[in-house]
């Protein structure tokens, strides 16, 4: 397994953790953690034994506590598009991964945080979490897919609330908002990931990463999203695990998947 210098990386029975590890720093995001986790994203594409995967933050403080404002306060208006883009096309490597992407989230999830979040497929927070966009506070907006991620997670007048006044909010509060799936103890955190993963991947694996890119195209504007649903649905037809599905639930057993 590649070894970075700001993530760690864990694989057991199929799912892979990654953990952002800059605690001293609250797991803030540099360019280096960036491009380190468009990497690590892409080992998942490639690698069949990932199945499932956990992004999460060391310490007990903080998931991730935003982009790296050291560095943000370098950056010039040409330097600034190339860092926002950057972080933009790793965090749709993970909205776009076809294997279930969840966050745990443990701590502040707060700027580019909160953007790592919200591009996962699931978010399931501890209950000491915080979320927030509070780029205003520095004179910047979120720059990560924060505008246009946490819209549609909590629709238009909350997200501008929460972008304009720079807000955080508790972990029971984003449930309530909808930008949480679970909210559990701290100690639940990491089983309830697994028990989550463990749920999804029992299921037949082309047709979870087909549900993955049906919901994502509801935010496509180039792509006619029942079109995509309907081209799905006769792809899965035609896969094994349809007829395994199928007859198992006729010969009352469970069914056993191959991911064919
Ligand atoms: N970028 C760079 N460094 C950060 C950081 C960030 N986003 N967030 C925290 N850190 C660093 C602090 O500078 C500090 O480093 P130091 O010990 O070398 O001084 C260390 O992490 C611990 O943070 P600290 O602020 O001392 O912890 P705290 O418990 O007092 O406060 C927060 C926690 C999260 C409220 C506070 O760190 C904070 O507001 N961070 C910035 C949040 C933000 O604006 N994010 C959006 C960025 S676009």
């Amino acid at each position: 397994m590649t070894i970075y210098n700001n993530l760690l990386l864990r694989q057991e029975n199929g799912i892979l953790t990654i953990t952002i590890n800059r605690a001293d720093k609250l797991n803030a995001l540099n360019s280096e953690t960036i491009n380190e986790i468009h990497s690590a994203m892409q080992q998942v594409y490639d690698d069949e034994t990932v199945q499932g995967v956990i992004i999460t933050g060391a310490g007990p403080k903080a998931f991730v506590a935003g982009a790296d404002i050291a560095e943000i306060s370098q950056l010039t208006e040409v330097t600034a598009r190339s860092f926002s883009e950057s972080g933009q096309e790793a965090f749709s490597m993970i909205e776009r991964c076809n294997k279930p992407v969840i966050a745990a989230v443990n701590g502040f999830a707060l700027g580019g945080g909160c953007e790592l979040a919200m591009a996962c497929h699931m978010r399931v927070a501890s209950t000491g979490a915080r979320f927030g966009q509070p780029e205003v506070n520095l004179g910047l907006l979120p720059g990560y897919g924060g505008t246009q991620r946490l819209t549609q997670l909590v629709g238009k007048g909350k997200a501008m609330e929460l972008m304009m006044t720079g807000d955080v909010l508790g972990a029971e509060e984003a449930k309530a908002l909808g930008l949480v799936n679970h909210v559990v103890a701290p100690e639940e955190l990491m089983p309830r990931c697994v028990e989550l993963l463990q749920k999804i991947m029992s299921k037949a694996p082309l047709a979870v990463g087909l549900v993955i890119e049906g919901v994502n195209a509801v935010y496509n504007k180039d792509e006619n999203g029942y079109q995509t649903e309907a081209n799905a649905f006769a792809r899965l037809c035609a896969s094994k695990d349809f007829v395994e599905g199928t007859s198992a639930f006729l010969e009352k057993r469970k069914a056993s998947f191959t991911g064919k």
